[in-house]
């Protein structure tokens, strides 16, 4: 379907008869639901792979569900993927295909793109890094002068960083732990003076990454980075082929750095750099985790890629957690969506989906080019249960937003922990378990006073409930488990990109920025008279000279 000629996405009927259930709907009751449907807590699940999915905790019924799917019927949202998955520039602004899902394809499959098949190609390079992360990791790889290889320093930055940094993460039982793997990311200097301050530069290897190499964070810090071992080693420029290599699509500006296109493990303009972590961009991760456990990621990936391409509406849990977060943002004027990990290795995985959910779907013009009258993407955000239920948990249980979640946990204690610590996992996912409980039925003014509690404590202490939550279980954090996991996000993204008609796939919106601070730094650091500065950029610039005595 041409998505220029479509219907606006409000004026369907499909969209009329939603609005028109979330009236009929009112105020509905979680308590209700359950009450109504004895099976609901084992009916409304799903599997996929490893995890079961649990969405009965929702403000949702069989025709809700049902009126969603037609929507997404509508919207042609599998017409969609089947042009995702052919590789078609469904990239309409980039004019670039979208095949991430490429990536972690079987070495058999076929995937064109332009007329040639890419598999082949993305396989080269999994070998070719694989050799590389096999060579680090045995020590067969030296640096400039003779010693092995003990520490890798990742420099780029969204998501030439916050890929790999989150899965080093999650991963960490599965690391090699005489190895040590740090990330840099921002331009303050600070970032790589702490990554670099007790390391020997002998031992140390850059990988910089960067889709492009013109990202001008990623290019100072890796300009720093040299400099800093050059310095370390009193070597010259003969001395960064052993210990810098570059992750990119871009052979012409790598090779203009000073790194040897031998030493570059590449990707493909089809590649988005919020989608990339298990391209070239994974090499960090692949030293850490050995090229096996690598490949078992891509294959938990692989698992839920085919799952989303395969699975009946019904069935497929993609659709399903896109769907239920447009009942929420669209019917129900929900502004966020919380995803809380209850796993300690997952710290930075919310933030991971925060560029890959918020930089797809954080758009107000459609494919039409024409501005959106509905919600978008919302915000992303999250931290690690427990340590979130003593800080803003106090706002989802009984503050004024509904906030829906997504709560992760896993039935196993990573292997390593002590059998002591394996002890604590039990506690760890009773809070879990009791969150989602608290935040579904929580507390009537009767139960309140049941307890004894004094009248006017009563409202204070009553949980109205009725906050929705999706539960996501797996027996163990695994390689497999956490690709499964983020491609279901991934194609989620994509779900609600397709029905809200924007282009999930560019982000012109980080461009400005970008602009505006080149043609700022000369103000800051000669004074210059910069045409064009507002009136109060023009006094901060000027009182932060003041500050730095300028
Ligand atoms: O500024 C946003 C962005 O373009 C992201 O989309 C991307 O992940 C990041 O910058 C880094 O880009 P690159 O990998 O080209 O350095």
């Amino acid at each position: 379907m041409n998505a220029d000629s479509r219907t606006r996405l409000d004026q369907t009927p499909e969209w009329t008869a939603l609005a028109q259930h979330r009236e009929q709907l009112g105020e509905v009751r979680m308590r209700d639901l359950f009450a109504a449907d004895a099976g609901r807590g084992s009916g409304y699940t799903l599997q996929v792979g490893d995890l079961y999915v649990d969405y009965s905790k929702h403000l949702v019924t069989d025709e809700t569900l049902r009126l969603l799917r037609e929507l997404a019927a509508a919207r042609d949202v599998f017409g969609l993927r089947a042009a995702m998955f052919r590789g078609e520039k469904i990239n309409t602004t980039e004019n670039r295909a979208v095949l991430h899902t490429a990536l972690r394809a079987p070495r058999d499959a076929v995937i064109e793109v332009d007329g040639e098949n890419v598999v082949p190609r993305v396989h080269a390079v999994l070998d070719k890094m694989a050799d590389f992360a096999d060579r680090v990791r045995s020590g067969a790889w030296t640096g400039h002068t003779g010693k092995p290889i003990k520490n890798v320093v990742n420099v780029g930055i969204g998501g030439s960083d916050l890929g790999p940094a989150m899965a080093y993460d999650v991963l960490r039982a599965f690391t090699d732990r005489d190895i040590t793997v740090r990330f840099v990311s921002n331009v303050d200097g600070a970032d790589l003076h702490e990554a670099t301050r007790d390391l020997d530069a002998a031992e140390t290897l850059f990988v910089i990454a960067s889709k492009t190499f013109t990202t001008i964070e990623t290019i100072t810090n890796a300009t720093s980075a040299r400099d800093w071992l050059l310095g370390e080693l009193k070597a010259g420029q003969e001395a960064v082929a052993q210990h810098f290599v570059a992750l990119s699509t871009n052979t012409r500006e790598v090779s203009g750095f000073g790194i040897d296109p031998a030493n570059m493990f590449e990707f493909w303009d089809w590649v988005g750099g919020r989608y990339s972590y298990d391209s070239a961009i994974g090499l960090s991760l692949m030293i850490a985790i050995g090229p096996d456990r690598f490949r078992e990621m891509l294959d938990g990936f692989h698992l839920v890629d085919e799952h989303f391409r395969t699975a009946p509406a019904e069935s497929n849990v993609p659709l399903l957690l896109g769907l239920l977060g447009i009942w929420y943002g669209n019917f129900h004027d929900a502004q966020s969506h919380a995803v809380l990990p209850y796993s300690h290795y997952l710290s930075k995985f919310t933030a991971y989906l925060q560029q890959l959910d918020m930089e797809s779907n954080g758009k107000s013009v459609g494919r039409d080019g024409r501005e959106v009258d509905w919600q978008t993407g919302p915000v992303v955000w999250g931290t690690p249960g427990t340590n979130g239920q003593h800080a803003y948990y106090q706002l989802i249980h009984q503050g004024t937003k509904l906030i829906p979640a997504d709560f992760i946990g896993f039935a196993e204690p990573v292997a390593e922990l002590s059998d002591e610590l394996k002890a604590q996992h039990d506690l760890l996912m009773a809070n879990f378990f009791a969150q989602t409980q608290a935040l579904a039925f929580g507390k009537t003014p009767d139960e309140v006073r049941a307890e004894g509690v004094p009248e006017e404590l009563v409202a204070h202490k009553t949980f109205k409930g009725d906050h929705p939550t999706t539960t996501l279980l797996a027996r163990a954090l695994t390689p497999s488990v956490l690709g499964q996991l983020v491609a279901l996000y991934e194609h989620k993204v994509f779900v609600q990109g397709a029905i809200w008609n924007i282009d999930s796939f560019d982000q012109w919106g980080v461009e400005l920025g970008k602009v505006l601070a080149k043609r700022v730094e000369p103000a800051l650091t000669e004074g210059a008279d910069v045409p064009g500065l507002d009136p109060s950029t023009r006094a901060l610039v000027a009182k932060y000279r003041e500050l730095r005595g300028r």
